[in-house]
């Protein structure tokens, strides 16, 4: 089958995705949600150490999240699946407020050119939506190689200051992931010694 490297989310087709599934986890399980997750790599990790936790993965390629759900039952885990959605918009259909533990953006946008800023995910409107989706306490993990992304997701987060409080300080990045797990861009960056960028955000008690 043959999986599209991009595609562009502002497409129209792809802001009215007919059938967004409500995630709700099950009794006593909690929810972590991987925004832009490919083959769902660092999700699968993640489940493999963690099999009380429903990883949830949202991808805008639907061949891409039907390969990986049949990848997932072929391992035999229960408690990963992707769905197929915008995180730049059905984000309020997805997820009721205060039921994601975490949520991770693992390399997001491909899109760094100037002329392509538009497309940029994270903004003031998804930081806003994942302060509504997470419970207290909960956390958003974000990591780039490309810095100029990593500031704007920093400075999103900080003018945001009555949702979101930096595990560290104030504008200051993670020195390591604190995740066992690893996205496929990730090792990819690990195989070519480049620099990631890593921030984690804890949602400030409402
Ligand atoms: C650069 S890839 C990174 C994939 C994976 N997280 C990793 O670290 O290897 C970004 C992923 O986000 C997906 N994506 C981009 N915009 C999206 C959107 N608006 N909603 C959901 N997924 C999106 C892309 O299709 C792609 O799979």
């Amino acid at each position: 089958m043959r999986v599209r490297q991009h595609v562009n989310p502002l497409k129209s087709d792809l802001l009215e995705i007919a059938e967004v599934p409500r995630i709700a986890a099950r009794p006593s399980d909690a929810i972590e949600v991987e925004l832009g997750s490919a083959e769902a790599h660092f999700l699968i990790d993640r489940a493999r150490d963690d099999r009380s936790t429903q990883f949830v993965g949202v991808e805008i390629r639907h061949e891409l999240v039907d390969a990986t759900n049949v990848e997932c039952a072929r391992l035999g885990l229960d408690n990963v699946h992707c769905v197929f959605a915008n995180m730049s918009v059905d984000m309020p259909r997805l997820f009721s407020s205060g039921s994601v533990r975490r949520f991770f953006l693992n390399f997001p946008d491909p899109w760094f050119k100037s002329r392509q800023h538009k497309r940029r995910v994270i903004g003031p409107g998804l930081v806003s939506e994942i302060g509504r989706a997470l419970a207290p306490g909960g956390e958003l993990f974000v990591q780039t190689d490309i810095f100029a992304l990593a500031l704007d997701a920093m400075a999103a987060l900080e003018a945001d200051a009555a949702s979101f409080c930096n595990i560290r300080e104030p504008w200051t990045f993670l020195r390591e992931s604190p995740f066992g797990a690893k996205s496929r861009r990730e090792r990819q960056c690990d195989l070519e010694g480049a620099r990631v960028w890593r921030l984690l955000y804890r949602r400030v008690s409402r």
